[in-house]
């Protein structure tokens, strides 16, 4: 039997901190890893969906607000129905503008927080990333109840303490009254300029006030044409320019984030012993 998908959520209410882009290149660099890689779009803007070459979300005959809406109504939800497949390797649960209508409809539903966790539970992946959406509302409460862990991309030159601590309330939160095992495994810092000495600062700035409690990548994703460009080309960083500083620094990134949910699995299988 396979175990459990490990999933994370590239979260942060801000606008336009790298989300998107994060999960794109994070999931397509652990499929370069061996990994077998689920994305979910959780953004009614479908961001994520057009950036892997889906330009008319609107058009897909089945998207993640449909298969939410089953799991509300208690309908089977067939395991690969509406699952696509990128050329690179990597499948996607892409979303529509439909995403927004049934975040309302969610209000009143039962378990409203645990409908996407109910959906991908039974879905075989290795790890299933969720591209969350600028706000924290009931979808991106979803996403926090169905993750074990967080990526949180920051965009370097505006970090803003006070959101931040908003997250991490939220965070919290999710985690006494919902999903116990969520965690934070790290703050990204993203479209780093290399020019500036700015990533580093705000990096010992989130270190000091947040201390041990929580990590800051060692890995920067630098700022780059090339990052911006990809969204229009339905590729990931790696088909487009997979010698860049960009492409270098998500394949680092992928790495360590398969190595400390491998070396997490094999610690928590220990203990089961
Ligand atoms: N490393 C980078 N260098 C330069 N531009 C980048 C980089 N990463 C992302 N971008 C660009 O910055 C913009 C915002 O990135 P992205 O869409 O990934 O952010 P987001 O957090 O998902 O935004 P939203 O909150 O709207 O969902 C996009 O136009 C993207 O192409
Ligand atoms: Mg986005």
């Amino acid at each position: 039997m396979q175990n459990k998908a490990t999933v994370i959520a590239c979260v942060n209410q801000k606008g336009g901190t790298g989300k998107t882009c994060t999960a794109e290149n994070l999931g397509i660099g652990m499929v370069q890893e061996g990994k077998k890689v689920l994305l979910v779009d959780m953004d009614p803007q479908a961001s994520l969906t057009i950036s892997l070459g889906y330009p008319r979300p609107d058009d897909l005959p089945v998207t993640v607000s449909d298969q939410m809406a089953k799991v509300m109504q208690d309908m089977p939800v067939p395991l690969k129905e509406g699952i696509l497949t990128h050329e690179e390797g990597v499948d996607l649960m892409p979303a529509s503008i439909a995403l927004s209508g049934l975040e309302v409809s969610l209000v009143n539903a039962m378990s409203r927080e645990s409908i996407l966790k109910q959906y991908l539970e039974p879905l075989e992946y290795d790890f299933i990333i969720l591209d969350c959406m600028p706000s924290l509302g009931m979808l991106t409460v979803n996403a926090l109840a169905a993750a074990d862990q967080l990526v949180v991309p920051v965009q370097a030159q505006y970090l803003s303490a006070k959101g931040l601590e908003q997250l991490l309330q939220t965070v919290n939160k999710v985690k006494r009254q919902i999903n116990p095992k969520l965690r934070v495994e790290g703050i990204l810092l993203t479209m780093v300029d290399s020019r500036t000495n700015n990533a580093k600062e705000i990096a010992s700035l989130i270190r000091e006030a947040y201390g041990s409690k929580l990590k800051v990548f060692d890995v920067e994703i630098p700022r780059s044409v090339r990052a911006a460009e990809i969204s229009a080309e339905g590729k990931s960083i790696f088909a487009h320019d997979p010698g860049g500083k960009v492409a270098d620094a998500y394949r680092k990134l992928s790495k360590e984030v398969i190595h400390d949910a491998e070396k997490r699995r094999k610690h928590q299988l220990e203990q089961l012993r």
